[in-house]
């Protein structure tokens, strides 16, 4: 079967330099707006494990659809208005969650996330105008102002999708090591050989584990970063308050309980993969619990 033509263009959009003074202001500007940590973390849904604004746009897409049904039946003009006014309140927090995964993009993932912004906020804006019409009595406009509202959302809507899964934005990028990872115990390596107190990096049947040796105990995760693959032995070993030992992505700042692999701090939401140790004869092994590859 063929592709679309929109899908080659979509992908265009990728390499489209000339986005890229926006794409720079727009980093400055909502990287102010989003300065608080706390507030990051739970735009980008650490709390839920995974991201929040797939699961906030539901909220204004279905007011917005339901609306749009509601205008081709007779005497449902209230009910439509309260639908489009819903769906303009409940843009806004999906819209702040949009912006904030948006800050911990690639550059490719930027250029199409900031078009996808630009087509959301446009039939955003079409749905603010389809609510004022609609308040002044004006609802034949109303509801034309509402489809053409929802024709650039789905333009806006297809932008998300080649975002999320041709570009893998927001997705576990650390979800296929239990199925490389052969299941039982693998030798890593000598203890002696590994520095302490210092992060290393080895391979085991062919994935890049993370390794903290601190004395005779050994931590050890995968070293791909779930958010976006960066390379964890590249970050930087910080105390968190809670007195856990943790590591910094070098791309993207998430931070990762070394012990235990959970998110502290986003982009990523979810966590790394964790591998049990044990030492024998000098010798430490490691194992991925689930493991089956
Ligand atoms: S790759 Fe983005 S935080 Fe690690």
């Amino acid at each position: 079967m063929q592709e679309l033509t929109i899908v080659q263009t979509v992908a265009d959009l990728e390499s489209d330099t000339r986005l890229d003074p926006v794409v720079t202001q727009a980093n400055r500007l909502y990287s102010t707006l989003f300065a608080s940590r706390r507030l990051r973390d739970l735009l980008h849904g650490v709390p839920l494990g995974h991201p929040l604004h797939p699961l906030a746009v539901q909220v204004p897409l279905g007011a917005f659809t339901s609306s749009a049904v509601l205008d081709l039946f007779p005497k449902t003009a209230r009910q439509s208005k309260l639908l489009v006014g819903l769906g303009i309140v409940s843009a806004i927090p999906s819209i702040a969650a949009g912006w904030v995964d948006w800050l911990s993009l690639h550059r490719q993932q930027q250029r199409v996330g900031i078009v996808h912004a630009a087509a959301n906020a446009t039939a955003v804006g079409l749905y603010v105008i389809s609510y004022l019409q609609r308040g002044r009595g004006h609802q034949a406009s109303g509801r034309l102002f509402g489809y053409a509202g929802l024709a650039v959302m789905s333009i806006g809507g297809y932008l998300g999708g080649h975002l999320a899964y041709r570009q893998a934005s927001g997705a576990n990028h650390a979800e296929d090591v239990p199925h490389l990872m052969p299941s039982g115990w693998q030798v890593l390596a000598p203890l002696e050989e590994l520095p302490d107190g210092e992060l290393s990096t080895m391979d085991v049947a062919g994935q890049p584990l993370l390794v903290l040796r601190r004395g005779h105990a050994v931590s050890v995760l995968s070293n791909t970063c779930s958010h976006l693959s960066g390379p964890l032995n590249q970050g930087e070993l910080v105390d968190e308050e809670s007195g856990s030992t943790c590591v910094s992505c070098p791309w993207h700042g998430s931070v990762f309980d070394v012990e235990t692999g959970a998110v502290v701090h986003g982009p990523a939401t979810s966590p790394q993969p964790r591998f049990i140790t044990r030492v024998q004869d000098g010798v430490v092994q490691v194992q991925l619990p689930g493991a089956d590859g």
